[in-house]
């Protein structure tokens, strides 16, 4: 029997300031978006904001239904459009925050599996991992890929037939 031991490498920060300029713009573009999030039912708001390699900053928030599963996450509103818009170009960071009813939360929220694993194939698909930076108004984490935030994924491998041999 064999033990493997994964390690997830987290650098943390304290205030926004401590961050580079443009992270810092990537984290204004996020509570900007995260303000304008349609969340009626749960009341908890979110926001995505992700600079593409070409400078291009997109940002969603979470859009909820009252037809529960119908909603989407910040984070697969932001990544979606950016794919649909600009398929081929790499991201470069990802600012993620939450707010609720009084305002933003103390620490980090992480995203859901589910927008895990979109991020994860992005980072895949286009062969470049990018950083992820969690903001609460305590603390900010930065996580440099999306394998850190979902180890042991589905990647897809085997889903051809044939891909055993
Ligand atoms: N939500 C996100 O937008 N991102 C996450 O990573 C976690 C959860 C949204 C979904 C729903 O609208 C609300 O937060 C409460 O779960």
């Amino acid at each position: 029997m064999n033990k493997l031991n994964l390690t997830t490498e987290i650098t943390l920060f304290e205030s926004i300031a401590e961050l580079k300029p443009d992270e810092q713009e990537l984290v204004r573009a996020a509570n900007k978006i995260c303000k304008k999030a349609y969340a009626p039912y749960s009341d908890f708001r979110v926001g995505a904001a992700l600079r593409l390699k070409n400078g291009k900053i997109i940002s969603g928030n979470n859009q909820e239904n009252a037809a529960y599963p119908s909603g989407l996450c910040a984070e697969r509103v932001a990544m979606f459009y950016a794919n649909a818009q600009y398929p081929d170009v790499a991201v470069e960071s990802i600012a993620i925050i939450a707010m609720n009813s009084e305002g933003v939360l103390p620490n980090p929220v992480a995203p859901c599996g589910a927008c895990r694993q979109v991020l994860l194939e992005t980072e895949i698909r286009t062969k470049q991992a990018f950083d992820i930076l969690l903001v609460g108004a305590n603390s900010i984490s930065k996580i440099n890929s999306s394998k850190d935030l979902l180890p042991l994924s589905f990647i897809g491998e085997g889903l051809k037939k044939g891909s055993n041999q």
